[in-house]
C-alpha cells in the first residue's frame, strides 16, 4: 500500500511520513511544489540514513493519484483549496484527516479551537469531497509532531479514530498501530471528531503552561482492542 501525505512537507506530515516509512510503508510526500517535496525527502533520507525505507516526493496531485491511502496534513486555511486540488483522484480511497481548526488560522491562539459550521474539520473534509466515493477517517489530531519526530522513542499517546466506514477505520487502525507506542481507539462515527479535535488546543495549552512539546493522552480503564 502506498501512503500519500498531502501537505507532507510540514511539521505533522513529514514526521508522520518518517514514522510510517520506518514502519515499512511505501510513503509519498506531497507538496504544492515538486522541488520542495523532493528536497524534504532528501533531508529525511540523510537524517535517517541508518534505516532502510521507501519514500518519494511528488506534487499533491500526483501523490493523491499514486497513493492508495491519503493523509491530509495542512492547516485549516489550506484545507479546502488542497482538497479541491486532489478531488479527482480520491474515489474509492481512504483519506485520513488530521486537520485541527486552531484559532491561529485567524491570527489567534494555538490553544483555542475555531467552531466550524460543519461540526469538525473532518466533517468539513467529507463535505468538500461529498461528490466522490472517498472514505474520510479522522485520526492523528492529538499526536504532536514533536513526539512523532522523537525517533526511535515510542509514541506515548493514544490515537482517537473516528469515521463512518468501519472497514476503512480498520485499515487505518492497522496502519497507525505499526508506529511503536500508539494504541488506536475507535471512537465511532465521523461526528466524534467534533470532540476529538478540541482536545488538541487543550494539549497545546498544557504544553505551553508546562513548557513541554510532548503532551499527549491515554484513555484508561477500557479494553481498547
Ligand atoms: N503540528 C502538530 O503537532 C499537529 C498535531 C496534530 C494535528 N496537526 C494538524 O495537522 C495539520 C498540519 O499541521 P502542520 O503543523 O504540519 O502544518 P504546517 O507545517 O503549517 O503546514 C503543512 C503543510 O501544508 C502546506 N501549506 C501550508 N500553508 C498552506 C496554504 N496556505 N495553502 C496550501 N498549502 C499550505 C505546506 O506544504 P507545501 O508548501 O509543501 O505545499 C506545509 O508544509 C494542521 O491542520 C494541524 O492542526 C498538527
Amino acid at each position: 500500500m502506498k501512503v500519500a501525505i498531502i501537505g507532507g512537507t510540514g511539521a505533522q506530515g513529514l514526521n508522520l511520513a518518517k514514522r510510517l516509512a520506518i514502519a515499512g510503508e511505501d510513503v509519498i510526500i506531497g507538496s504544492r511544489s515538486l522541488e520542495k517535496a523532493l528536497t524534504k525527502v532528501d533531508e529525511v533520507k540523510k537524517l535517517l540514513n541508518e534505516y532502510d525505507f521507501q519514500m518519494d516526493g511528488m506534487t499533491n496531485e500526483d501523490a493523491a493519484r499514486t497513493g492508495d491511502l491519503l493523509i491530509l496534513t495542512v492547516p485549516l486555511t489550506a484545507q479546502k483549496e488542497t482538497l479541491l486540488s486532489i478531488r479527482d483522484y480520491v474515489d474509492d480511497k481512504i483519506l485520513i484527516d488530521a486537520t485541527v481548526p486552531l484559532e491561529t488560522a485567524i491570527g489567534g491562539s494555538p490553544a483555542r479551537y475555531i467552531d466550524l459550521m460543519e461540526g469538525s474539520a473532518a466533517e468539513r473534509t467529507a463535505k468538500i469531497l461529498r461528490k466522490t466515493s472517498v472514505k474520510v477517517v479522522s485520526a492523528f489530531n492529538n499526536i504532536s509532531n514533536s513526539q512523532l519526530e522523537n525517533i526511535p522513542e515510542p509514541i506515548d499517546c493514544d490515537c482517537l479514530v473516528s469515521g463512518d466506514d468501519n472497514d476503512a477505520k480498520r485499515v487505518v487502525i492497522d496502519l497507525i498501530e505499526k508506529i511503536p507506542g500508539i494504541v488506536c481507539i475507535d471512537c465511532g462515527k465521523l461526528e466524534k471528531a467534533r470532540m476529538v479535535e478540541k482536545i488538541t488546543p487543550l494539549l497545546i495549552g498544557l504544553n505551553i503552561k508546562y513548557k513541554s512539546h510532548y503532551g499527549g493522552l491515554r484513555i484508561t480503564g477500557i479494553d481498547k482492542k
